[in-house]
Formats: structure tokens, C-alpha cells, sequence
């Protein structure tokens, strides 16, 4: 069982003909409210991929429909507490090149309490994987009390902050980043190259495995002296919300099927391909069938 410490977001999704800019009033085309939260995606993603993952989470009494979702979907939500606060949620504007801006309101989110943490790290049997993002509270307790228990810990630093920055990050046995969080990490200029960023990486956290996601320009693994580089799929996007807890996701899943980093790779690359051709987070998250299906065809060898 993997178990994911994470957030559970009610997503506002404004389709915009462009990111909205300073000072400016902007009407949106279309408007849908669905599940979301970095958290509950990656979750979501690895039940649909077909992994075993418990969800830990806080969401406002009022959104048990967000709990029942990922019920339904295989999470197992026995540590999903429904309180008095409200629910965190993100106000997201999508534009038509399916790039998108977020406001996050994380509520719930973070109101862990450190006694809490103490009890369902307890849940947890030694050497089982614990996976984070930064959109909730006490990540610096957290880590503590998983070590002292044995787990794994995967971490995704998203959204980087200055404070996830300084996180005991040596603690982690894998981490999933992008281009804008590993350079946050490193302290490197964003247009730096891959090679710089995983440089940096290795230097800062030479026992930690790293995966560095790069959107359209593929993805790439790092363990000590081992680099194994994944393509983008030539896709179109409509929207990238998600796309990154997709591939989290389905990584974490393969890898608890004994799947290699390669293979991990190759199934959440294409989980993430099929994402972007839909709107919404928790609602472009594809099923494995269809990822499956999406490896095969891109492994039948051509017809002419
Ligand atoms: O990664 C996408 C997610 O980021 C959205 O679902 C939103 O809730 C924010 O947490």
C-alpha cells in the first residue's frame, strides 16, 4: 500500500482566451467546478493505473462527494477526515493554448495537527511509501515521524515555496519535480538545461532518486550515476492541469507492480499524454486501459 498525504482542492476552471493580466477584467467562456488538489489527483491516478494507495486528507464536511469520488475509484479514504473548516479549493484559468494560472486557497488543507500526523504514520508498516506535495501543513513533522517509522518517502515539491525549498529534503528516497521547482531547488535560472538541473540535483541530493518532468520536452530519471530519458508524446494539449500528478501517479503504480524505471517512465508518459487532450484535473485522468492502449499502439510496428 502506498499512502498519500495529500490535498484534496474543489477546482474553479475558467476557459480564458488568455491568462488574465495585471489590472485587467477578463470574461471566460466556460466555467465547470470538479475535484482537484494535487494530492487527490495523484491519488486518483494511481487507483486508476490499477495501484494499491490509501489517501490521507482533510476536505470540509459539505464536500463528501470529493471523498466518495475517490472512494469509487479505488482509493481507500479511511484516513479522508471530514471537518468544520472549508474545504481548500484553486481558482484556475485555462487558456487556448491549454496552459493554465492557479490561485490556491488550501483551507483544510492545512490544518493538520501534529497528533494526527503521529496516528497515521502509525497506519503505515515499515518500508511502505509515504508520497507528499506542498499543499499541505506540517511536511517538516511529517517527514520526521515517517523516517523514524521506515517508510519511503516520494515528495513532490508543487507548488514550490521558499519554505519547501528548505524542507529536509535527504529524507526523501524520490523526488518528482518540474523545471520550475528544481531550479527553485538548486537555485538555478528556470531557462536552465535539464543537464544543469539534474546536476544541481545530484550535488544537493546525491541519495535521492529524481524525476524531472519537462512537459512537451519528456522526462528524465536520475539515481547516482544513472540518467534514463523519457520522450513527450507528440500530442496536442487542451489542458495541462493535471498532467503532473498523472504521470506521479501511474509512476507510483508501476513501480509497486515491480515495473522498471523505464518502463515506469513509458506508462506515465503516456498517462500524461492522455491527459492533456482533456479538461479538468481529477476529470483527465485517464483510465489504465486506455494508457495500456495508448502503449500498444504506439509499440505496433506500421502497417506499410
Ligand atoms: O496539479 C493540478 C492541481 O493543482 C489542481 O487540481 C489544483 O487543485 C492545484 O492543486
Amino acid at each position: 500500500m502506498l499512502h498519500n498525504f495529500g490535498s484534496i482542492n474543489l477546482d474553479h476552471v475558467y476557459r480564458v482566451p488568455h491568462l488574465v493580466h495585471p489590472g485587467e477584467t477578463l470574461a471566460s467562456r466556460a466555467y465547470q467546478v470538479g475535484l482537484g488538489g494535487k494530492g487527490a489527483n495523484q491519488s486518483l491516478a494511481m487507483a486508476l493505473a490499477g495501484g494499491r494507495v490509501s489517501h490521507w486528507g482533510r476536505l470540509g464536511r459539505q464536500d463528501a462527494w470529493a471523498r466518495d469520488r475517490l472512494a469509487d475509484a479505488g482509493v481507500d479514504v479511511t484516513h479522508v477526515e471530514l471537518v468544520d473548516e472549508p474545504s481548500g479549493h484553486a481558482i484556475i484559468q485555462v487558456d487556448d493554448h491549454g496552459e493554465n494560472a492557479i490561485i490556491l486557497f488550501p483551507g483544510a488543507n492545512h490544518g493538520f495537527a501534529p497528533s494526527q500526523l503521529v496516528n497515521l504514520v502509525a497506519s503505515a508498516k515499515p518500508g511502505e511509501w509515504l508520497l507528499a506535495q506542498n499543499e499541505c501543513n506540517a511536511l517538516p513533522e511529517l517527514f520526521a515521524i515517517a523516517r523514524d517509522r521506515g517508510l519511503n518517502i516520494a515528495f513532490n515539491p508543487a507548488p514550490m515555496t521558499d519554505d519547501g525549498a528548505r524542507l529536509p529534503l535527504d529524507t526523501c528516497q524520490l523526488l518528482f519535480v518540474n523545471r520550475v521547482e528544481a531550479a527553485g531547488l538548486v537555485g538555478l535560472p528556470e531557462s536552465s538545461d535539464a543537464q544543469a538541473l539534474l546536476e544541481g540535483l545530484q550535488q544537493r541530493l546525491p541519495d535521492t532518486e529524481t524525476v524531472l518532468t519537462l512537459g512537451g520536452a519528456g522526462a528524465w530519471y536520475q539515481s547516482g550515476g544513472t540518467q534514463i530519458y523519457q520522450p513527450a508524446l507528440p500530442v496536442k494539449p487542451v489542458d495541462t492541469t493535471g498532467a503532473g500528478d498523472t504521470f506521479i501517479g501511474y509512476f507510483m503504480a508501476a513501480r509497486q507492480e515491480g515495473t522498471t524505471v523505464a518502463g515506469c517512465l513509458e506508462l506515465a508518459a503516456h498517462a500524461a499524454a492522455l491527459c492533456v487532450q482533456q479538461s479538468g484535473a481529477a476529470e483527465s485522468i485517464p483510465r489504465r486501459a486506455g494508457v495500456d492502449q495508448a502503449l500498444s499502439q504506439f509499440h505496433a510496428p506500421s502497417s506499410s
